[in-house]
């Protein structure tokens, strides 16, 4: 889908050819003498329409405008949820088989939040999914004009980080989609293996053999009972000077998690699909910094297996020794995540990181915890929590903080290896998290368990490309932190 940022009055607006022309309104509307302005003014007047957020009226071949087809959308108080709100209740008209232009005007200039919440809303409405169809459906819907009074730098800034956002949860909800058989953990490595194609990136795509000769046990004994071979993804951007600490992202890229010997209950297991959620977020990232090529250093790691029952798969009670030389006892082969993430993030330390942060659909009791609307967070720094929390609040990607007290790791005692990958059910998401942090004291840390939001279930089933924009804000955020600043003052940045 094409977007474009334009300069637009609501006079300007009415004689532009398009299938559809989406005036929004606001409460500060106020109408002028253009064909659209009194039509809207006339209908305030009649009570047939408000400005309340989703209150709509849809008008044909109205005389003085070009398009066939206007739709006038309340915006209410123009917050992110007052977008969403009316967006979505335009949707069915978006996905209609006669628009495939439309162009969306704004009646009072927005914010560059407004705005961004408009376009992140509009391409989640209308996206499709196609690719294991036989006779593919596509969006569309393929290019759509934002008209503004007032097209400002803050907008146009929105504007194009906001485009590039677009792509990177598009390209996680691809692949999120994607059904295990046509996701496996070699086709990963090849989809970020083409990704890097891009200037400034490049990426490894470590085997089996690699894996073993760094000792990465813990990783290996989830792979083992698969006949899927495992792979271990290593993306890297280079945006500034080597010298800048790198940011370094390790997504849960588990194919298929059938649980293993610990095996699931059949009903909705093919959701395990979305098991590499987090891999899907990794990938989506890479794919938005190769648009916007900010001044920032990221890695991305991807553990990817599959985690299936087999003669040779690993057994509840299993030792393993991780990459970082500690034990663990197996006590749960569905408690994959962790195991597989343990390594990686050993793995991280190489970079010498101003941060790393883990993305996992690692476990039911977050989803228990936080529901659908925000993903779990734990971090060990409280500046670091609260850039996470923030970004996660402008890009609409919203996350809430659980604790890390070492008590909760009391849970993971063992009477045979260093830890234990499980403790009981209390405090599941949690215990989960103090597991990875015995692997993450080398560097400021943080985790985010979206099991609850990686992807929808029942009629809307399907990915989410959560949490890309929670993630890519974030790291834009962090270009101009005093680490960049002087690339800056350079004028390099
Ligand atoms: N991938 C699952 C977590 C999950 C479950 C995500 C349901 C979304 C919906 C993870 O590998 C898992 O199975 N976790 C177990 C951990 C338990 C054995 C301690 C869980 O949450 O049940
Ligand atoms: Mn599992
Ligand atoms: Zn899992």
């Amino acid at each position: 889908m094409n977007f474009e940022l334009k300069t637009l009055s609501l006079a300007a607006a009415a004689k532009l050819s398009t299938d559809t022309l989406i005036v929004l309104i606001s409460n500060q509307f106020k109408a002028g003498k253009d064909p659209l302005s009194v039509l809207i003014d006339k209908a305030i007047k009649a009570k047939d329409l408000t400005c309340k957020a989703g209150q709509s009226l849809n008008v044909y071949a109205l005389s003085g405008v070009s398009a066939p087809k206007v739709i006038i959308l309340g915006l209410g108080d123009a917050q992110a949820v007052d977008v969403k709100a009316a967006i979505s209740s335009a949707a069915t008209a978006l996905k209609s088989a006669n628009t495939t232009k439309a162009v969306i005007l704004f009646a009072e200039t927005p914010s560059a939040q407004t705005l961004k919440a408009a376009m992140l809303a509009l391409a989640d409405a209308t996206y499709v999914y196609s690719t294991t169809k036989s006779k593919p459906v596509t969006r569309r819907l393929a290019q759509v004009h934002w008209g503004v009074a007032d097209a400002n730098i803050a907008l146009k800034h929105s504007f194009s980080s906001t485009v590039a956002m677009v792509q990177g949860i598009e390209f996680a909800k691809e692949w999120a989609n994607r059904p295990a058989n046509h996701a496996t953990p070699t086709m990963l490595g090849k989809a970020a293996q083409a990704l890097a194609k891009t200037s400034g990136m490049s990426c490894e795509v470590l085997g089996p053999k690699e894996v073993a000769k760094l000792g990465m046990g813990s990783f290996m004994s989830v792979a083992k009972g698969s006949a899927e071979p495992l792979r271990f993804i290593v993306l890297k951007y280079q945006g500034a000077p080597k010298s800048v600490a790198p940011t370094v992202l390790v997504g849960k890229g588990i194919t298929f998690d059938t649980g293993g010997i610990s095996i699931k209950p059949a009903p909705e297991m093919d959701e395990m699909k979305f098991d590499m959620g987090g891999a899907a977020s990794v990938l989506g990232v890479f794919k938005s910094l190769s648009l916007l090529k900010p001044a920032l250093n990221v890695i991305g790691l991807i553990p990817a297996c599959e985690n299936m029952p087999d003669g040779l798969a690993v057994k509840p009670g299993d030792v393993v020794t991780s990459m970082s030389g500690q034990t663990i006892e197996i006590l749960n082969t569905d408690a994959e995540g962790r195991l597989i993430l343990c390594d990686a993030l050993t793995y991280a330390e190489r970079f010498k990181p101003k941060v790393v942060i883990d993305i996992a659909t690692l476990t039911g009791a977050c989803v228990i915890a936080l529901g659908a609307l925000r993903s779990g967070m734990f971090a060990t720094e409280d500046s670091l929590a609260e850039a996470l929390q923030h970004a996660g609040q402008e890009a609409m990607d919203l996350c809430w903080r659980l604790p890390l007290d070492d008590d909760y790791a009391d849970a993971l005692k063992s009477n045979f290896a260093d830890v234990a990958n499980v403790g009981g059910r209390a405090g599941g998401a949690i215990t989960a998290a103090k597991f990875l942090h015995r692997f993450a004291q080398k560097y400021p840390w943080a985790h985010l368990d979206i099991a609850g939001t990686a992807w929808k279930g029942g009629a809307a089933k399907g990915g989410t490309g959560r949490p890309v924009g929670l993630l890519l804000q974030y790291l834009l955020s962090q270009q101009s932190s005093p680490q960049t600043k002087s690339r800056s003052k350079a004028g390099a940045a």
